[in-house]
């Protein structure tokens, strides 16, 4: 089978390959440009980008984000100039519009938004015509709710959809808990389904992107087969020299078993999956510290609002920089299968047979 090429609104890459946004500085410069430089399409994950940067003073994390922001997509176009270099933006974040307009400042080619539904996406992106939009959604119908929002007050259309499988993805899932893994999630009929909504209710054949469970060029083959015009991956890239995450994150990916992996409530109201073997150690340490919110990051959060559950953009920072025993690490289901650190070229070379 020969593998195409992808074009998501003006920008076109060798491989059909998107490198999923890892926040927290999971996936900043280094991992997007190298990516990009690869031939797929590198996104540098905007959330919590501040915290871990010279911008931030302890205090002044909403001035600090887009600064940082900037910083990594110009560090990930010197690794490549020529590449295409998107963000991913959260819409549960408090600071999403801002961080909207610094991904457009700072040269986003695309941005792709999940996290929530992206409906005033365009508006945010008005003066950039350029920069391809690319939603999240987990059903078609999230899929409808966007186009239709997008058509009827901005008169646009998605350049492409990201169709994420909370059976199998990392980080935060578009689906209720008590739906996760009950079977009736089928990816690939959500993929073919809303690739068909877009041709038959608006004439258009847009890219649908599969995100979830592809780990290898089996994988890949049997999306493209199933119907996705690429795909999307992002557990199988922190196993990699190039990932910003600490080595002690990469090692988590390495140690852990298939059991390990599992879901959490988030305090943002999704549920996530992740490394599980030290779960509660998040909470206990927020909780000896009597730690109240410190930045206020998210829109809705249960610490926020009643202490309950955990800081998670500080989970997430801690265990980034390496704190793994009470740090929060987000991962795929295919996490177990990392053996061994390797480069973001040498997985290109599996996955497209170079
Ligand atoms: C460590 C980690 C962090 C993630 N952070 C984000 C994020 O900030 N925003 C987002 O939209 N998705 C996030 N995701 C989801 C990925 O972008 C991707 O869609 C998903 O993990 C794909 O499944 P895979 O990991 O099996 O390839 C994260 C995933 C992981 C593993």
């Amino acid at each position: 089978m020969s593998i195409p090429s992808l074009t998501i609104g003006k920008h076109s890459v060798p491989y059909p390959l998107i490198q999923g946004g890892m926040g927290v500085r999971v996936s900043a410069a280094n991992l997007a440009g190298a990516v990009a430089k690869c031939g797929g399409i590198g996104l540098v994950a905007t959330a919590g980008l501040g915290l871990n940067s010279p911008h931030f003073d302890g205090k002044n994390f909403f001035s600090a984000d887009p600064a940082a922001l900037k910083d990594e997509l110009r560090k990930a176009y010197a690794i490549a100039p020529d590449g295409v270099i998107g963000t991913n933006c959260m819409v549960a974040v408090s600071n999403y519009e801002t961080i909207v307009r610094a991904s457009c400042e700072g040269g986003a080619k695309i941005i792709v938004s999940g996290a929530g539904l992206p409906l005033n996406l365009p508006e945010l992106t008005a003066d950039f015509p350029d920069i391809a939009l690319v939603p999240i959604a987990s059903s078609i119908k999230a899929a409808e709710l966007i186009a239709r929002k997008w058509h009827k007050s901005y008169n646009r259309l998605p350049d492409a959809v990201v169709v994420e499988d909370p059976d199998t993805a990392g980080g935060h899932l578009g689906e209720k808990m008590e739906k996760i893994g009950d079977g009736s999630y089928d990816q690939y009929a959500t993929v073919r389904g809303v690739k068909a909504y877009f041709q038959e209710m608006w004439g258009v054949d847009i890219p649908v992107i599969a995100a979830g469970g592809i780990w290898d060029r089996a994988d890949l083959l049997h999306a493209l087969a199933e119907g996705a015009d690429g795909v999307q991956m992002a557990s199988r890239f922190v196993c990699t020299e190039e990932c910003d995450a600490s080595d002690e994150f990469k090692q988590m990916y390495l140690d852990c078993r298939k059991e390990d992996i599992g879901l959490i409530m988030s305090p943002a109201g999704l549920p996530g999956r992740a490394i599980l073997t030290h779960f509660d150690k998040i909470r206990e340490r927020d909780v000896a510290l009597k730690l109240r919110c410190p930045t206020a990051c998210l829109k809705k959060c249960t610490y926020k609002s009643s202490q309950e559950r955990f800081c998670i953009v500080h989970a997430l920072d801690r265990a980034q920089r390496g704190d793994t025993e009470t740090g929060l690490v987000f991962c795929g289901t295919n996490a177990w299968k990392a053996d061994k650190i390797t480069t973001v070229q040498a997985i290109f070379n599996e996955l497209f047979d170079l």
